[in-house]
C-alpha cells in the first residue's frame, strides 16, 4: 500500500508516518528529512536547500522528485508513506510516473485537515531527541521525565531552524499556493480520504488505520 500525507506545516503527517511506519513496517518517505540529512552533510543539494528552507519556500520539484526517486526502492513490500511529497502539481505527475516505472500505485491520499492558527502553536512547540529523532512538545506531548528521552534516555533535545512564527506563516502560503490546489488532481481519480487532523494523536491515528483497513 502506498499513501501520501497531505496537510499544512504542523498538521501531524510526520507524526502519523512514523507511527505507520512502526505499526505496519510501511516505509515513511519525508522530502523534509532528506533535505534536512542533505542540509547536515553540506552536501551541493544540502547547501542549496538551506536557505530555500529558513525562509519557508519550496526546494526545486527536480530536487525532491529525485530525492524521493533514490529513497523509493528501498520502500518494503508493505508500501511507502509519502509525508510531505508531493506539495506541486509537477511533482504528483513525477511521482505517477515513479510509481508506474516500478509497478506499483497510489492507494490513498490522506489529507489532515486542521485549524491553522492552531498549527503555529504546534509548531513552536516542537522539539525532537538529537539522538534518536524521538518527536516531542512542549504542551502536547513533553517527555514523561522533564529532559529526558522517552525512547533513548538521551538528554539532548533540537528544534528546527524553520520552527519559528514568521517562517511558519510562510510555509502557509506556499501551502495554500501550491499543494492544496493538488487536491482537485487527486480527487477526481477518487483517491483523497479526510481525517479530522485537529483530534487526538491517537484518535487522527485510529481514523488513519480505519482507511487502511477498509473498515469506512
Ligand atoms: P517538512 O519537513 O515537510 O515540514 P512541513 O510540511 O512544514 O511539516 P512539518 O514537519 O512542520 O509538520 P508535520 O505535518 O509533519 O507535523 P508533525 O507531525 O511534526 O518541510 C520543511 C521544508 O522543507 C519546507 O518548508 C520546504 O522548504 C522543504 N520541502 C520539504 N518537502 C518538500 C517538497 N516536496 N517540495 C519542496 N520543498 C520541500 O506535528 C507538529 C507538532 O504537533 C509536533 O510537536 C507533534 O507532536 C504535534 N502534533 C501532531 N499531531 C498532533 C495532534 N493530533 N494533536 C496535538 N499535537 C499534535
Amino acid at each position: 500500500m502506498n499513501i501520501i500525507l497531505l496537510g499544512p506545516p504542523g498538521a501531524g503527517k510526520g507524526t502519523q508516518a512514523a507511527r505507520l511506519q512502526a505499526a505496519r513496517g510501511m516505509v515513511q518517505l519525508s522530502t523534509g528529512d532528506m533535505l534536512r540529512e542533505a542540509v547536515a552533510a553540506g552536501t551541493p543539494i544540502g547547501l542549496q536547500a538551506k536557505v530555500v528552507m529558513e525562509r519557508g519556500e519550496l526546494v526545486s520539484d527536480a530536487i525532491v522528485s529525485a530525492l524521493i526517486g533514490e529513497r523509493l526502492d528501498a520502500a518494503s513490500e508493505q508500501g511507502a508513506i509519502f509525508d510531505g511529497f508531493p506539495r506541486t502539481r509537477a511533482q504528483a505527475e513525477a511521482l505517477d510516473l515513479l510509481l508506474s516505472e516500478r509497478g506499483r500505485r497510489l492507494d490513498h491520499v490522506i489529507e489532515l485537515a486542521v485549524d491553522e492558527d492552531e498549527l503555529v502553536k504546534r509548531i513552536v512547540g516542537r522539539f525532537s531527541c538529537a539522538r534518536c529523532g524521538a518527536g516531542y512538545h512542549d504542551s502536547f506531548r513533553p517527555t514523561q521525565v522533564p529532559g529526558v528521552c522517552d525512547v533513548c534516555g538521551s538528554t539532548e533535545f533540537k528544534r528546527r531552524r524553520d520552527d519559528n512564527e514568521q517562517t511558519v506563516r510562510t510555509r502557509m502560503v506556499e501551502y495554500r499556493a501550491k499543494t492544496a490546489p493538488i487536491l482537485p488532481y487527486y480527487d477526481a481519480r477518487d483517491l483523497v480520504r479526510r481525517v479530522d487532523g485537529m483530534a487526538s494523536v491517537e484518535q487522527v491515528g485510529a481514523e488513519i488505520d480505519a482507511i487502511l483497513d477498509g473498515t469506512v
